[in-house]
């Protein structure tokens, strides 16, 4: 057994939420990890005012500003390089993983996903489910492969829902995400 402590990045693109959940289980020694870097996709999202409150390493980048998707990749990878990163936390990354940091971080990235996959991939994942008058919600958090919201699962929590306010169904779903991220994190560092 390794006693370092695991070195995460989180990658990001809007609210961030699940990145200070797991940031501050981190900092609870919940996890024996620490998150060392953010990769955030989208400039001026809120998770890098976040970053910034809990004095985490940020990374804002366009990934239009390169010539190909595997350009972008690169310039991520070195990053993941000179921060030493063991695993890496989708957490709102809206973008498929490409084969370039795939290759490298083979079973080393977790994505979060709001419903009981696979059923629901994609975006919107919570109001397409209340739409379709389901009765059961959930999350998942999964190993990626190279398709959307695919991969091995490594937990995934039910949430039985009845009500009409899906305001409050949504609380109830990122409530969950903020316990089983951090709690799927453990299981796979500790495998
Ligand atoms: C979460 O619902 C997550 O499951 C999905 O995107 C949302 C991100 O929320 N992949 P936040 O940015 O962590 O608040």
């Amino acid at each position: 057994m390794n006693p370092r402590k695991k070195r995460i990045a989180i990658f990001a693109s809007g609210e961030g939420s699940n990145f200070e959940a797991i940031a501050e289980a981190c900092r609870r020694g919940e996890i024996p990890a620490e998150v060392v870097l953010l990769v955030c996709d989208r400039p001026g999202a809120k998770v890098m005012s976040r970053a910034r409150r809990l004095s985490i390493p940020a990374v804002e980048v366009a990934p239009a500003e390169f010539p190909t998707k595997e350009e972008y990749e690169k310039w991520v990878a070195a990053k993941l390089e000179e921060y030493n990163i063991d695993l890496i936390c989708l957490a709102g990354y809206m973008r498929i993983v490409g084969p370039h940091l795939l290759a490298l971080y083979d079973n080393r990235i977790l994505n979060i996903h709001p419903s009981l996959l696979p059923a629901y991939k994609g975006k919107d994942a919570i109001r397409r489910a209340f739409d379709a008058g389901e009765r059961d919600y959930g999350v998942t958090v999964h190993f990626i492969d190279a398709s959307l919201d695919g991969g091995k699962i490594i937990k995934q929590k039910k949430i039985p829902y009845s009500g009409s306010d899906f305001e409050e169904l949504e609380k109830m779903v990122h409530e969950v995400e903020h316990r089983l991220f951090p709690e799927a994190i453990c299981q796979v560092i500790e495998r």
